[in-house]
């Protein structure tokens, strides 16, 4: 190496010391089930499409299978700025945005379509807004599904089969009250425990959708399904909102663009699931029964106290309004 050839070398090697690439920025993205989930395909839609639309600006980090936690702790640490994004259920919103508590009312929706019409409607888009109060942008509702029940006791027909009955609920207040109505012995667990609590007989059941039901295996934990539909599932992917503000405003639209295509894939994906899934689970030897619309109808009768602290909370106006949309 020559003299010249030796002072480009370390020319060069200091100039890339000193000015290292263009830094991308990383989104760490965290959500509770696998990559082959209902969030994990978001998840995947999300990122393709910002990428597509910003070029190399950011790279990706999944956490799937609550690899950054609880839904609790992955919403704290977007608030702080430690994570970047998530796709969470509506289990925990309500501790971050009270009116959100709404869609978890039990037997407010009559099927998948009236559910994403509200949520894409006026009301749940001035609700989704709320959460720029708290420190989180959210871009985008999506969804999991009709939670049904599935526990190891008995098959579920009536509210007197579930006396008793020690049923996971997630951390929300509404669920909370349902179960408590109907005479069950509601127990509200952080996600991540609740497979083990299962397993180790702590409790006797969870609800959840098909969508979750079928990714997690709860087959492998749970011999009872019983299809009673009593609430929908919202889910949202939400974003920092320190990150988000850092943001300019052609990389906002590329995300929000990303969070639409993400919420659409989600819902193909359930309703996908809706119809395939009661299949799978019998085939994997899971014991079915689905509620008759008489059935249903005595679990809304049984949650008749429940209602009337839906009504004081929310206002019987905006439950009706929801009830009624078209
Ligand atoms: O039951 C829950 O906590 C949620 O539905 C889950 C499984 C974490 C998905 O968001």
């Amino acid at each position: 190496m020559t003299f010249f050839t030796r002072g480009l070398v370390s020319t060069g090697l200091f100039l890339a010391a000193s000015f290292p690439a263009l830094a991308q920025t990383e989104v760490k993205i965290g959500y509770a089930l696998a990559p082959d989930s209902h969030y994990g395909v978001a998840a995947q839609k999300f990122e393709d499409v910002v990428k597509a639309e910003t070029g190399d600006d950011f790279t990706f980090k999944h956490f799937p299978s609550s690899g950054l936690g609880g839904e609790r702790e992955v919403i704290e640490g977007l608030q702080i700025g430690t994570i970047e994004a998530t796709i969470v259920s509506s289990g925990t919103l309500a501790n971050f945005v009270p009116e959100t508590g709404v869609f978890d009312i039990p037997f407010l929706f009559r099927d998948l379509g009236h559910a994403r019409d509200v949520l894409d409607g006026p009301v749940g888009q001035e609700i989704l807004a709320k959460f720029d109060n708290v420190g989180l942008k959210g871009l985008a509702w999506g969804e999991q599904g009709f939670r049904h029940i599935t526990n190891n006791r008995n098959p579920i027909h009536t509210p007197a089969d579930v006396e008793g009955l020690k049923i996971r609920t997630m951390e929300n207040p509404v669920h909370l009250a349902a179960f408590n109505a109907m005479g069950a012995a509601p127990t509200p667990m952080a996600w991540p425990e609740v497979i083990s609590s299962l397993q180790q007989g702590v409790i006797d059941g969870q609800e959840n959708p098909l969508s979750v039901i079928v990714s997690v295996k709860l087959n492998e934990v749970q011999k009872y399904l019983t299809l009673s539909g009593h609430v929908y599932s919202p889910a949202m992917l939400l974003v920092s909102k320190p990150f988000w503000d850092g943001l300019d405003d052609d990389q906002k639209a590329a995300f929000q663009k990303a969070a639409n295509e993400a919420v659409a894939e989600m819902r193909g994906y359930v309703d996908n699931v809706e119809t395939t899934g009661v299949e799978t689970l019998k085939e994997r030897g899971m014991e079915v029964n689905a509620l008759s619309a008489e059935e249903k109808a005595a679990f809304q009768a049984s949650i008749a106290s429940a209602y009337e602290g839906y009504y004081k909370t929310y206002g019987k106006d905006l439950v009706d309004s929801i009830v009624n949309f078209k």
